[in-house]
Order: C-alpha cells, then structure tokens, then sequence
C-alpha cells in the first residue's frame, strides 16, 4: 500500500522521487517495467529471419527481470540467450527465475554495455525501451539535456555493431534517439518498421538532444552488412 502524503507535501515528495532517480553513469532507462511477450510481432519477425540458423546466438540488452529473454526462448528453444541489466537487482531475479529450469544455455551479466562480450559474436541483439528514458516523455521536455546523451546512444549502438556477426540483426525499440543518427548505422540496412500503433509514446531527440517535434521513427530492426546470419 503506497503511504499517504499530505497534499501539501507532494511535490517534495515528487521531487525527492526525482532526486533518487538521478542519473546513474551509464544508465539509460532507469524503469524496469517489462511484460511477457512484450512484442510478439518483433520477436516472430526475429525466428522467422533466424529459422536458418538452429542455435542462433542472442543477446538481451537490458533484459529487466527476464522476461524478454524467456518470450525469446519460446521461439528459440536451443539458442544460447544472455541476459543483460545495469541493474544486479534484476540479474539476481532472472537468475532465481532461471534456477530449476535446466537450462544451461541462458546466462545472465549486470553490466551497464558490452564491453565484456565478444566481438562478431551475436546473431540478433535486442535492446528494447532501453536507450530511452520515461521522464523526458512525463516532462514533454525540449532538450534530452542530461537524462539522454546522444554520445552515449552512438556509444551503446557501436557496442552493439561490434558485438553482431556480419548479418547480425539489431533491434532497437523505443529510443529516444534514431539510430540512422549515428556513425554506426551506415553499416546497416533496415529490415523492420513498427506500425505507428506498436509504438510508445516516448519523445525523439536530434543528435544536439533537441526535441523532434512530432518526432516518430519507424524502422526498429537492422541487419548488418556482410555473410552470415
Ligand atoms: C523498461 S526496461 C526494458 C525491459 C525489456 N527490454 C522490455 O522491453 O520489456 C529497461 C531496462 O534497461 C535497463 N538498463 C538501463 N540502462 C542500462 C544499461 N546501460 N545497461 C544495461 N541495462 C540498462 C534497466 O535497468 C531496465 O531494466
């Protein structure tokens, strides 16, 4: 049961809820929200790109507490599938998720980027409601000032484009930048648009963090030149 705040006290307590959300280093959403099955038509376009490939090797990007990667593991049952959050609070929940399932080929890392994971590895990366952050969206606010950095969009995104075997697949949903913004895209092609009604409300950014207005950026999944997947 949430405690009752006097009126009068509200917007201290608003702004001490802010305060606790102060930026983090490294960390984009600070929400962990997620659902089963989040984006059934993403991850279906997913198995039916990857249905060549019977252990396709996949990474969740800011995976929450495990549901995304155990919606991906329904569609790809002997695919090595790890998880990771910025977050050990989640990594610890996905693990005690995990626990008893029998299942070695998922794993699980609280890290805040893919600085540890090996280069030309991946076959799809899923980053979704990641590269975003809720109160830019609640605050309608015109600069993504330091909530979001482009700079570090472009960074999390070449990580990824490092991380992805030639072929590879990016799916990028909900961010707060485009990805056709950065350096890294240029190596891409995109293979997937959302329909205006399988997107979120969350605001654009230009690269100087300056609101696009009416800002909506469609393609969500990319495949990245070269042989392979
Ligand atoms: C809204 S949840 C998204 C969960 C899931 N991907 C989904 O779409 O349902 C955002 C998650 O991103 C994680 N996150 C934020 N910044 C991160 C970072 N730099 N590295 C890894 N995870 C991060 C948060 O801890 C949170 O669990």
């Amino acid at each position: 049961m949430r405690p009752f705040i006097p009126a009068a006290l509200r917007p201290l307590a608003a702004a001490m809820r802010r305060r606790l959300r102060k930026p983090v280093a490294g960390r984009f959403q600070p929400y962990s929200f997620t659902l089963p099955d989040r984006y059934p038509w993403l991850f279906d376009f997913a198995a039916e790109a990857l249905a060549g490939k019977p252990a396709p090797r996949l990474l969740s990007f800011g995976c929450s507490r495990g549901d995304e990667v155990f919606s991906l593991r329904q569609r790809f049952p002997d695919a090595p599938i790890r998880g990771i959050d910025i977050n050990p609070a989640n990594i610890d929940a996905c693990i005690a998720r995990s626990r008893g399932l029998n299942d070695d080929r998922l794993s699980f890392q609280a890290a805040p980027d893919t600085g540890a994971e090996p280069s030309g590895h991946y076959d799809a990366i899923f980053c979704l409601a990641v590269l975003c952050h809720g109160d830019l969206t609640v605050r309608r606010a015109r600069r993504s000032g330091r909530l979001m950095r482009f700079a570090d969009f472009e960074r999390a995104v070449d990580g990824f484009s490092r991380c992805l075997a030639p072929g590879g697949l990016l799916f990028l949903h909900t961010t707060n930048f485009r990805f056709s913004d950065t350096a890294a895209a240029a190596a891409f092609d995109a293979v997937l648009e959302a329909r205006p009604d399988q997107m979120a409300t969350d605001l654009l950014y230009d690269r100087n963090g300056l609101l696009v207005p009416n800002g909506r950026y469609y393609p969500v999944g990319f495949r990245k030149r070269g042989t392979g997947a």
